[in-house]
């Protein structure tokens, strides 16, 4: 196969790349990349109904029925197929997929394109899935590497660090005005934005005398956490403070997540070499520049939504008072000439914000992030 410039564009070649996940966060942006180089998108859904797949399909992928636990559906649905993308959601994920589901999974991916005699598997692992991290969320990803190195399958690795979009996703909780994280605040996050992991995608499968056989890391920035609610405060002109949350607060709710945290902030974050991934994407994002596009408009969606709902609510207490004292007054009125009633107590609905709002009495969220995809549906 050959591209016409070292971006990911097939011409006029119209092979058929499937892509599992694509009603998710990576493989969704596999797809859009996919489609604008001009590639066939085959895109893998347990519901083609959904929202998310008839959005695919009106972008012009041809969405097929399948299931990751159903091997003959995989093969149906890579048949055909010149390349396969294959992603798994993991222990992280939310509900938290088990170690060995995950791995049956990516397994049954590699089996599929391998029946199917495609050319070009590229799998989307995480950062570090090279060593023993002793975390399950990333030991998952080094046993389905360590397979597809066995199967002999033609492939690409791509090892992606922390998502940019996440800080846009509410159950991230920015909309609190808060960026809560048991992430050390010396650590330096290593980000990714998720067109950045789709570029690279379309990056592999356009370039495959470059890519195959080989696992890189990619990442485009990397930020302490006080460097990040800094950003993220002055890209949306408002004060998002760093709330340090302990890991072992964490661990009493995700043991995977603690286990991946301790990680994280045992061996100053992830390896990626940034430097690297941006030699063979120039376009690589920044964090910044992911703030400025897309990042910005998101995050003022989410903080907007939160600060209408705040005058929604401002609003609410105010004409509940208003009220109230046109209830006096036609009270007072009856009692005989206008007699002061005495004053009201304030009640838990004066003092109440919108719940997830700075001084929201509910419990805030800690991290992670339940799934996106959950979103879009
Ligand atoms: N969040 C981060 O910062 C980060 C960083 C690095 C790596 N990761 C890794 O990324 C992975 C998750 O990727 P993501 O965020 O792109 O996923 P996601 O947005 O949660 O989407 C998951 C996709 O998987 C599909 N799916 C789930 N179970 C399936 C099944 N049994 N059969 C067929 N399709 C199935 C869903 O499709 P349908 O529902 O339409 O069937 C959906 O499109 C995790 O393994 C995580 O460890 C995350």
């Amino acid at each position: 196969m050959t591209s016409h410039n070292g971006n990911g564009a097939p011409g006029g070649n119209k092979k058929i790349i499937l892509v599992t996940g694509a009603t998710g966060n990576q493989g969704g942006a596999a797809a859009a990349r996919l489609l604008a180089a001009g590639w066939r998108v085959r895109a893998l859904t347990r519901d083609p109904a959904s929202r998310a797949a008839r959005a695919l399909a009106a972008a012009g992928a041809e969405v097929t029925a399948g299931d990751l636990d159903d091997p003959g559906s995989l093969q149906a649905a890579a048949d055909g197929a010149y390349g396969v993308f294959s992603v798994q959601q993991g222990a992280l994920s939310s509900p938290p997929v088990r170690v060995e589901d995950e791995v049956r999974r990516g397994r049954n991916v590699v089996d599929a394109a391998a029946v199917a005699g495609a050319e070009h598997l590229v799998y989307v692992s995480v950062a570090d899935a090279d060593r023993a991290t002793g975390a399950a969320a990333f030991e998952s990803k080094r046993e389905i590497e360590q397979y597809i190195r066995r199967s002999g399958m033609p492939a690409t690795i791509l090892r992606p660090v922390s998502f940019m979009d996440n800080y846009a996703d509410p159950a991230f909780g920015i909309q609190t005005g808060a960026l809560v994280t048991p992430l050390a605040p010396d650590v330096p996050e290593q980000m990714i934005a998720l067109g950045d992991i789709g570029e690279f995608v379309a990056l592999a499968f356009a370039n495959p005398a470059r890519y195959l056989g080989t696992a890189v890391a990619i990442a485009g920035d990397e930020l302490t956490p006080p460097q990040t609610a800094q950003a993220l405060s002055q890209a949306n002109g408002q004060h998002i403070r760093r709330v340090q949350i302990p890991v072992e607060a964490v661990r009493q709710h995700h043991s995977d997540l603690a286990d991946a945290v301790s990680y994280l902030n045992g061996h100053g974050g992830y390896g990626a070499d940034i430097a690297a991934a941006r030699a063979l994407h120039r376009g690589l994002r920044t964090f910044g520049a992911w703030l400025a596009e897309p990042g910005r408009a998101r995050l003022a969606a989410l903080l907007g939504s939160s600060r209408v709902a705040s005058r929604l609510s401002a609003r609410s207490r105010h004409e509940r008072r208003r009220h109230h004292r046109d209830h006096r007054r036609q009270l007072g009125d009856r009692a005989g000439g206008g007699t002061p009633l005495p004053g009201r107590r304030r009640t838990r609905g004066d003092r109440g914000t919108v719940a997830g709002t700075p001084g929201s009495r509910r419990r805030r969220r800690t991290w992670p992030p339940s799934p996106a995809h959950r979103r879009r549906r």
